[in-house]
């Protein structure tokens, strides 16, 4: 999936095996309810509606080039991590919608288990999960699902629910589905649900009696690149959370190595090797892929930003400031500042590195002068000071600052926000060409699977592969000036009540 702003997107594209080239795509877009506030849901039928339609105009593109579809190795899935859903094994119906990882209806259940903690320590679990208690992760979801929906209590007791995020549903319904299906997660999904051990890698009995989950309802963890299963028409499938696959079709293998990627939110990882680094700035500890069975796991430290992309489609959607997501760029380059108006978008409480989910979004700031276009400058803007928020914890951690942040996603399209990030951030942004990244991890995770590793070639083989370097044009002085209101405005979004 990829939220540009525009909308969600379940995209299908087909890579070449020898030169990682993008040879053909096609996207769906599907929809997201609100079916009260701070609810976010989507239906897991038109998820797999869209999967299909994707497939089949995808397998259409490559006839039309003359590619016979059994040249298809293998299929790599890749999906929005955290958002959870349960279904019925023997109906293979899902038993309510997919709770989206935004999702705020478990604030109170939050708080209540933050506040039974002790000392209230929100990182009361993080030596085990990587993650601090939050609304963010599948547990929590999962529990308000146990304790809300008779139907999934029923299926429960008969022994009939399955647990999965977004991938595992996926990965069960294209093999077969209650006919067969395999029932699995890989190992960087699993390590968002707040069940699992990142240092054992499997789901953890005592966490699992934390959130009083029973373990029979969860999917089998296997790595980022082995054959789950194989699908109906025959391809063989892997997997890799969407953040992940980003890291590897960056290819950012090797310790050190970064990429921030610009979708709904906005998750800047950084590849830490095989030791999982725990943050003392509010990021979190991940597994970051594990390419192959007998492979050891990769771990990423991430700052996981809730509000980058929907911020602009809440001017279109909420606002009717623009009629479609790329016009904010047109407008931001009219204003060609902000005037003084900041913007922050808590709207699911404020993610790294704060965690608070009872902050809310405040616009400040304003003026008799201030118009649309201020405002659209101010939402840019406003990503590139999360992104800087994120990238300075991340430094700090690690003690090993980045010289250029590599990104991509779907608002990377937008030169003034990239332009805009580099003097945020007073250093390079690079970006590539093929902004298909995240698509082409998963298919690299799973053509591994079957021998074929893109990564190890060399740049003059792969010739295809180039990007654009944005510099910062302002001195740090200005940009320190901005990032100090932006500051300020931040913390009046937390005590917004006080
Ligand atoms: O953790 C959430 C992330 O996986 C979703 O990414 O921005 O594509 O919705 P996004």
């Amino acid at each position: 999936p990829a939220d540009s702003g525009e909308g969600r997107g379940h995209p299908r594209q087909v890579f070449n095996a020898k030169t990682a080239e993008l040879i053909c795509h096609h996207q769906v877009e599907i929809n997201q309810s609100f079916p009260k506030e701070g609810w976010v849901e989507e239906d897991p039928r038109e998820i797999m509606q869209s999967v299909y339609e994707c497939m089949e105009r995808t397998c259409e593109k490559l006839c039309q080039l003359n590619i016979s579809v059994s040249n298809i190795k293998a299929v790599g899935v890749t999906n929005q991590r955290e958002t959870t859903l349960v279904w019925d094994k023997e109906t293979g119906e899902p038993l309510y919608n997919a709770i989206v990882w935004l999702d705020l209806r478990t604030q109170s259940t939050v708080e209540r288990l933050i506040n039974k903690a002790p000392g209230r320590n929100k990182n009361h679990l993080k030596h085990k999960t990587g993650l601090p208690i939050s609304t963010y992760f599948s547990a929590v979801k999962l529990r308000w699902l146990l304790d809300n929906v008779d139907e999934i209590q029923e299926a429960m007791l008969d022994g009939r629910a399955m647990f999965g995020t977004v991938d595992s549903w996926i990965i069960w319904c294209l093999t077969g589905g209650r006919n067969g299906g395999v029932h699995c997660t890989d190992v960087s999904n699993a390590s968002r649900t707040m069940l699992f051990n990142i240092h054992s890698m499997d789901w953890d009995p005592e966490l699992c009696r934390y959130f009083d989950v029973p373990m029979e309802i969860l999917p089998k963890v296997r790595s980022s690149s082995e054959i789950y299963g194989c699908m109906v028409s025959a391809d063989k499938l892997a997997c890799l959370g969407d953040q992940s696959a980003a890291l590897v079709g960056q290819m950012c293998f090797k310790e050190g190595q970064a990429k921030n990627t610009y979708g709904t939110g906005c998750f800047l990882l950084r590849n830490t090797g095989t030791k999982p680094v725990m943050s003392e700035h509010g990021l979190l500890t991940t597994v970051a892929y594990k390419m192959g069975k007998d492979e050891p796991a990769c771990y990423a430290l991430e700052g996981s930003v809730a509000i980058a992309g929907a911020v602009v489609r809440w001017l279109k959607d909420n606002m009717g400031i623009v009629q479609s997501s790329s016009e904010i760029e047109k407008l931001a380059a009219a204003a060609g500042s902000s005037y003084g108006c900041y913007f922050v978008p808590a709207f699911s409480g404020l993610y790294a590195p704060y965690w608070e989910p009872s902050a809310r979004g405040i616009i400040c700031g304003l003026t008799q002068f201030t118009n649309r276009n201020h405002l659209a400058f101010a939402a840019l803007e406003a990503v590139c000071f999360q992104t800087r928020e994120i990238l300075d914890a991340m430094n700090q951690d690690s003690g090993v600052p980045l010289t250029q942040l590599q990104v991509d996603g779907g608002m990377t399209s937008n030169r003034l926000l990239m332009q805009l990030q580099a003097d945020i951030l007073c250093m390079p942004v690079v970006r590539p060409t093929m902004s298909e990244t995240t698509a082409l991890g998963a298919a690299m995770a799973a053509g591994a699977a079957e021998g074929v590793q893109v990564w190890t070639l060399s740049p003059d083989q792969l010739p295809h592969v180039t990007s654009e370097k944005y510099e910062p044009q302002i001195n740090s002085d200005e940009s320190e000036f901005r990032f100090g209101r932006w500051k300020k405005a931040v913390q009046k979004a937390m005590n917004w009540e006080t």
